[in-house]
C-alpha cells in the first residue's frame, strides 16, 4: 500500500480555515473549541495546477458581450438563479434531508441540450434511473454515475465532456489523498476546492448538493458558502407540500428572488400563483384573520395572518408565533397595550402565518397587530381588505417598499380595499382602479376603518 503524502493541519469546523497548530480559539473566526486535527494532501499546490493564468483587459471582457446563460426549463429555478445557469459557476443547493434536492436537481437536467453528468454518490445509477422514470425525465445527453471518489468524478467529467455537473451530495464524495471520512470538514473542503478549480478552468457549471441538519451544525455546507458563487436553499416543512427555493448568495443575480414549488407524486411542480395556494383554505367568518401582501423577492404573495387570543390559565401568559419574528410580536403586543388600550397582560397569544411561509418583512406589522386586536376584541375584519404597513413604537404606521406591486396582486385576487401607510399613498402618482386605498398614519386610524 502506498504511503499517503499528508501533513497535519488544524481545521476549524465553523469557518473552515486551517492553522498549522492547535488553538483553543480559532484565530480566524474566534470560535472556541472548533479546531480539529486533520490530514491533508501534502503535494497539492495552492492556487491551481501550477500553470500561470493569463490576465485579460477589462475592455476585452466588456466587449465580449453577455455570457450565455443556460436556461433550466424551470422558470422558478431560472428566476432564482438570475436567468439560468452561468457557465463556469459553482452553485450550492442546500436543504434538509428529504426536502427534494435530488428531485429538483434531476428535474432541471432534461432541458439542457449539452452533455450533463449527474453524479449520485448516494444512490446507484439504477436507483436514479427509476427516479428519473417516475419524474418523466428523459434526456439523451444526461449521463449518470455513482462514483464517489473526487478523482474519479473529475475523470468522468473529462470523459463525458460535460458542461454541467451535479454532485449529489458533497457529504458522500471523498478524495483518495486524505484519510479522513467522507463528510468531514477536510474532505468537504478538499472536494469543494477541486470542483471550484475545475469549474473555473473548464468553464462548466457545477451544482453541489449539500445536506443541512436541523441545527445547521454541519460545517460543510456553511463552509462551502464562502467558496461557491451561488447558494440556493430549498426550504419547506414536513407538514406542507410546498417548497420554497431561496438564494442566500448570488454573485450573478439578486438574492431576494424565491421560487415556489409543490411536491407531488410526479416531482416538484412550479406554482404559478402562490397567493391562491396560500389562501385556498381560508375561512372568512373567523375573528383574528387578516391578509398581508408579502414581498418575496420581486414577487408579491398574499398570506393569511391568524391570531388567537385567549385568557391565560397559568401565571405567565403564553406567546407563540409561527412564521413571524417573536420579538417583533412582543413589540406589537406592547404597542397594542400602551397605545391602543387593549389589555394583553393576561392573555395567551398565538400567531400563525398560514402555509408555513416565513416572513421577515416589517410591512407585515399592521396585519399582525390587527389580527391580534381582532382576536382580542372578538370582532371580524372584512374578508376583502388587505393590510400593509410597518408599525413603530409610537403606534405610527410607516411607509413600506413597493406598495404598487402589493396592491396589484391584491387586486388581481379580488380584494376590494387596502389599508396602507399614508406616506406611501400620498406619494402614489395615480390610484389604481377597482380597489379602494385608505392611507393611515397610525394604527388607531386603521382600527377606525376596520372595527
Ligand atoms: P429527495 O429529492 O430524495 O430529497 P433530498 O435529495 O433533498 O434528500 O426527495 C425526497 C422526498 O420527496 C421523499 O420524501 C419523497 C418525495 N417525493 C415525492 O413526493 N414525489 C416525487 O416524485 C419524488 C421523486 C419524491
Ligand atoms: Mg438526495
Amino acid at each position: 500500500m502506498s504511503k499517503l503524502k499528508s501533513k497535519t493541519v488544524y481545521l476549524c469546523s465553523a469557518c473552515g480555515d486551517d492553522h498549522p497548530k492547535w488553538y483553543g480559539q480559532c484565530p480566524s473566526c474566534n470560535e472556541w473549541g472548533t479546531l480539529g486535527e486533520y490530514k491533508v494532501a501534502k503535494n497539492r499546490k495552492k492556487g491551481g495546477n501550477g500553470q500561470p493564468r493569463d490576465s485579460r483587459k477589462l475592455a476585452d471582457v466588456l466587449h465580449g458581450g453577455e455570457v450565455n446563460r443556460i436556461p433550466t426549463g424551470i422558470s422558478e429555478m431560472d428566476r432564482v438563479l438570475g436567468g439560468g445557469l452561468l457557465p463556469g459557476s459553482l452553485i450550492l443547493l442546500g436543504g434538509n434531508p428529504g426536502i427534494g434536492k435530488s428531485t429538483l436537481a434531476l428535474q432541471i437536467l432534461p432541458a439542457i441540450q449539452k452533455p450533463v453528468l449527474y453524479v449520485s454518490a448516494e444512490e446507484s445509477e439504477d436507483q436514479v434511473g427509476l427516479r428519473a422514470r417516475r419524474l418523466g425525465v428523459n434526456s439523451k445527453t444526461l449521463h449518470l454515475s455513482s462514483e464517489n471518489r473526487i478523482e474519479g468524478i473529475l475523470d468522468q467529467i473529462s470523459l463525458v465532456q460535460s458542461e454541467l455537473v451535479v454532485v449529489d451530495s458533497i457529504q458522500t464524495v471523498f478524495s483518495d489523498e486524505l484519510d479522513s471520512l467522507p463528510g468531514s470538514v477536510s474532505q468537504i473542503r478538499e472536494c469543494g476546492q477541486q470542483l471550484l478549480q475545475l469549474s473555473k478552468q473548464r468553464n462548466i457549471a457545477v451544482i453541489i448538493v449539500g445536506h443541512v441538519t436541523k441545527e445547521g451544525i454541519i460545517a460543510g455546507p456553511k463552509m462551502l458558502e464562502h467558496m461557491v458563487d451561488t447558494v440556493l436553499y430549498l426550504e419547506g416543512d414536513d407538514r406542507h407540500d410546498h417548497r420554497v427555493l431561496r438564494s442566500a448568495k448570488n454573485r450573478f443575480g439578486t438574492t431576494n428572488e424565491v421560487g415556489i414549488f409543490q411536491m407531488e407524486a410526479g416531482g416538484l411542480v412550479e406554482v404559478d400563483n402562490p397567493s391562491e395556494l396560500f389562501l385556498a383554505e381560508r375561512q372568512d367568518d373567523i375573528t383574528g384573520s387578516t391578509i398581508f401582501p408579502s414581498l418575496e423577492g420581486s414577487r408579491p404573495i398574499l398570506v393569511e395572518v391568524q391570531a388567537l387570543v385567549s385568557n391565560a390559565n397559568f401565571g405567565t401568559p403564553q406567546r407563540n408565533v409561527n412564521g413571524f419574528d417573536f420579538k417583533r410580536l412582543a413589540m406589537l403586543l406592547a404597542v397594542l397595550e400602551k397605545r391602543l388600550g387593549t389589555h394583553m397582560g393576561t392573555k395567551d397569544v398565538f400567531v400563525n402565518l398560514v402555509g408555513g411561509l416565513k416572513v421577515d418583512d416589517p410591512a407585515a406589522d399592521l396585519a399582525v397587530i390587527t389580527a391580534v386586536a381582532s382576536g382580542a376584541r372578538d370582532k371580524l375584519i372584512s374578508e376583502s381588505v388587505v393590510l400593509i404597513g410597518e408599525v413603530g413604537l409610537g403606534g405610527e404606521v410607516r411607509s413600506v417598499s413597493r406598495l404598487d406591486a402589493r396592491i396589484s396582486e391584491a387586486k388581481s385576487l379580488g380584494f376590494k380595499s387596502v389599508i396602507a401607510p399614508a406616506a406611501n399613498v400620498k406619494r402614489m402618482k395615480k390610484a389604481p382602479k377597482g380597489i379602494k386605498i385608505f392611507g393611515v398614519s397610525n394604527v388607531g386610524e386603521a382600527f377606525q376603518h376596520l372595527f
